[in-house]
């Protein structure tokens, strides 16, 4: 063991428009920027669910002019957030297209009412939502999944399943079935 003791603590990302990003996680993800470093990096901390609240929780960089021209000439510039979503296959796995390798970025909300309200203001505001409200078999959370602007995938997710130290339930070998990511109709409460 090299780490002995560790948890997640934040995540860093590149994005097109680093003024329409902070727009999307500051008015529709409610964060705070915490603080920003020329015209092309900014910090935001997320709205404290608990009472001890870190400087940041995501990393937000610009893209450098030669990474933007390289994604012009790949067509991946724009982005149409819809037209992916209409590529969605209906069942199964969550499948979320990306626009690189990271898969979703997921964020904690206290309850099923938070993804709730989420759902019902992506709607209203014609934001594309991937999947969701459901529920996943394995850490038995509630998610809802929806893009931001550079078309990274987000997770909200409510009440997983704790996992302490001690006392927690062994792992446990999932079937690779659209029931295993959710399992909605199975949930004893929400
Ligand atoms: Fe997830």
């Amino acid at each position: 063991m090299v780490v002995e003791n560790m948890g997640l603590d934040h995540v860093a990302i590149k994005v097109r428009d680093i003024e329409q990003t902070i727009e999307f996680y500051t008015d529709v993800m409610n964060m705070e920027v915490s603080d920003r470093i020329g015209d092309s990096v900014a910090f935001l901390r997320t709205p404290a669910v608990s009472e001890d609240a870190d400087h940041h929780e995501m990393n937000i960089t610009q893209y450098s002019d030669e990474e933007l021209e390289a994604l012009e000439q790949r067509g991946e510039l724009e982005l149409d957030l819809h037209e992916f979503n209409e590529e969605l296959p209906e069942n199964g796995p969550p499948m979320l297209p990306t626009t690189g390798p990271i898969y979703h970025i997921a964020f904690e909300v206290p309850d099923y009412d938070g993804i709730k309200r989420a759902a019902d203001g992506l709607e209203e505001r014609g934001h594309p939502i991937y999947r969701g409200p459901g529920r996943h078999g394995p850490g038995n959370n509630i998610f809802l999944y929806f893009p931001d602007p550079d078309g990274y995938p987000i997770e909200l997710t409510a009440k997983m399943e704790e996992a302490p130290e001690d006392g927690g339930r062994p792992a446990q070998q999932w079937p690779q079935t659209p029931e295993t990511w959710n399992v909605w109709h199975n949930a004893e409460q929400l």
